[in-house]
This record gives structure tokens, sequence and C-alpha cells, in this order.
């Protein structure tokens, strides 16, 4: 047991996927693994093992947010031996080129949270995704003929930013998609010398002002999924 998840030691596998909701890590557990055993539910941030392709996956919720994020990864890591985890959720598309319902895979992850400025102690770090894990998850959609961009992201404390049109800003920069979570997950692993990715579908486009239905991202996410499944998987 950590202080916020009930699992005993070993309930939870090497390999996790983690969405923002926790429902959607029961719709994972249910939908993708075999004989899912859920493992936690403390404050409902529901967490399941099972197995994907015969090789031992968990998958759990890291609820909205780097600080979040942030508890729930510390202790996967530190007191569950997680090593591949990898951040399946939506963002918002900040450039043309990329359409809504596209699956975007974080290269790097830049944020406007003041955590690895207190951190760093007021100097920059760079976040960026395992690059074996980056590599397995798109050579996944490309096999499944995936709309794909391997691009720069940001990960924001602030979805209701003071300025609306803060985000062009970071467009600017080639920033192609607004999360809220990679920048803490892409850190943490780094400081634990494990492997993190986020692979993101594009739910709202906030240069067209269009949305996806929850139909929509049900599709998308599904095939968001698999991609992910396969870039924790050992082959
Ligand atoms: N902003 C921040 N996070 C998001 C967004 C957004 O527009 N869309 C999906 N996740």
């Amino acid at each position: 047991m950590s202080i916020h998840i009930s699992a005993e030691k070993g309930q939870i596998a090497p390999s996790i996927l983690l969405p923002g909701d926790p429902l959607r890590a029961q719709f994972i557990a249910e939908n993708f693994l075999e004989n899912p055993v859920q493992f936690n539910k403390v404050r409902n941030m529901f967490g399941y093992t099972g197995t994907y392709k015969g090789e031992r996956v968990s998958v759990m919720g890291t609820g909205m947010g780097q600080a979040s994020l942030s508890i729930y990864v510390n202790e996967l890591i530190r007191d569950y031996g997680c090593t591949k985890l990898c951040r399946v959720g939506t963002c918002g598309g900040l450039t043309k080129d990329v359409k809504v319902r596209d699956l975007i895979i974080g290269m790097s992850a830049s944020t406007d949270s003041a955590i690895n400025q207190i951190r760093f102690q007021g100097m920059d770090y760079a976040p960026a995704p395992s690059f074996n894990l980056l590599l397995k998850a798109y050579n996944a959609a490309m096999a499944r003929k995936m709309p794909v961009h391997v691009g720069k992201i940001i990960s924001s404390d602030s979805f209701y930013t003071e300025d609306p049109d803060q985000w062009k800003l970071w467009a600017r920069f080639g920033v192609i998609g607004v999360e809220m979570e990679a920048a803490e997950l892409y850190t943490l692993a780094a400081k634990y010398g494990v492997e993190a990715l986020c692979v993101l579908t594009v739910s709202d486009h906030l240069v067209t002002g269009e949305a996806t239905t929850s139909a929509e991202r049900e599709l998308t996410f599904k095939s968001m999924l698999e991609v992910g499944l396969e870039a924790v998987l050992s082959k």
C-alpha cells in the first residue's frame, strides 16, 4: 500500500496505461484487457491489472492536471515499480495541420506550470518522452493507417486561462497540442530512470473552434488505446 493507492506489492504491472479519467481506466480494463483485476478504489481512482497479447498490463486513472498525476505517478514508480508508463488522453489542437480526431504523440512537453520552476530552482528543464516508447507508438499508428503527428505539446495548469489567446504564443513556437499532464509525467520518468510517453487524440480545436462529439471521441479513443498498449509491450 502507498498513501493514495491500496494495491499490494506485485499487483501492478511494470507497464501501465494512464488515462486522466478513472472511468476510462475501467473501460480499458473491461474492453482491452483479459482477466482484469481491480487493484485500487481509493478516491475512485480506479486501477486494474490484466493481460494484453499475453503480457501483464495495468491501467489507472491519474485525475486532471499535473498535481494529481504527480501523486499517482510518484507512487506507481517508487512504490510499485512501474517502468513503462503511457498517458492516453485528449488535447486541444493548436495548428491548422492538426485536425480533430488526429493522433498526437508528444515529443516534448512545455509547461506554464511552476512545478518544474520550483524543482529546478528557476532553471528550465526540457521534459521529453522515451524514444523507445515513442517509436513503438508511431509504428503502431502507422500500421493502423492512423493520421498521426509526432510533435511538441504544452501541459497547461489552466483549462480556463485568463487570456483566451494564450495558446497562440505556444503555437507560434511550433507547439501543436494543449493538454494538462505530460510535462510532469516525462519529468518524473526521467527522475526515476524509467520510460514514459503521452499519446493524445485531438478532441477540440482552438484555431477552428471544432469539437468532437462523445461518440466520435469513443471511436478515436479506441484506436489510440491500441497504440498506447503496443507502446508499453516488451516486443
Ligand atoms: N486545453 C487543455 N486541455 C485540454 C484541452 C484544452 O483545450 N482539450 C483537451 N484537453
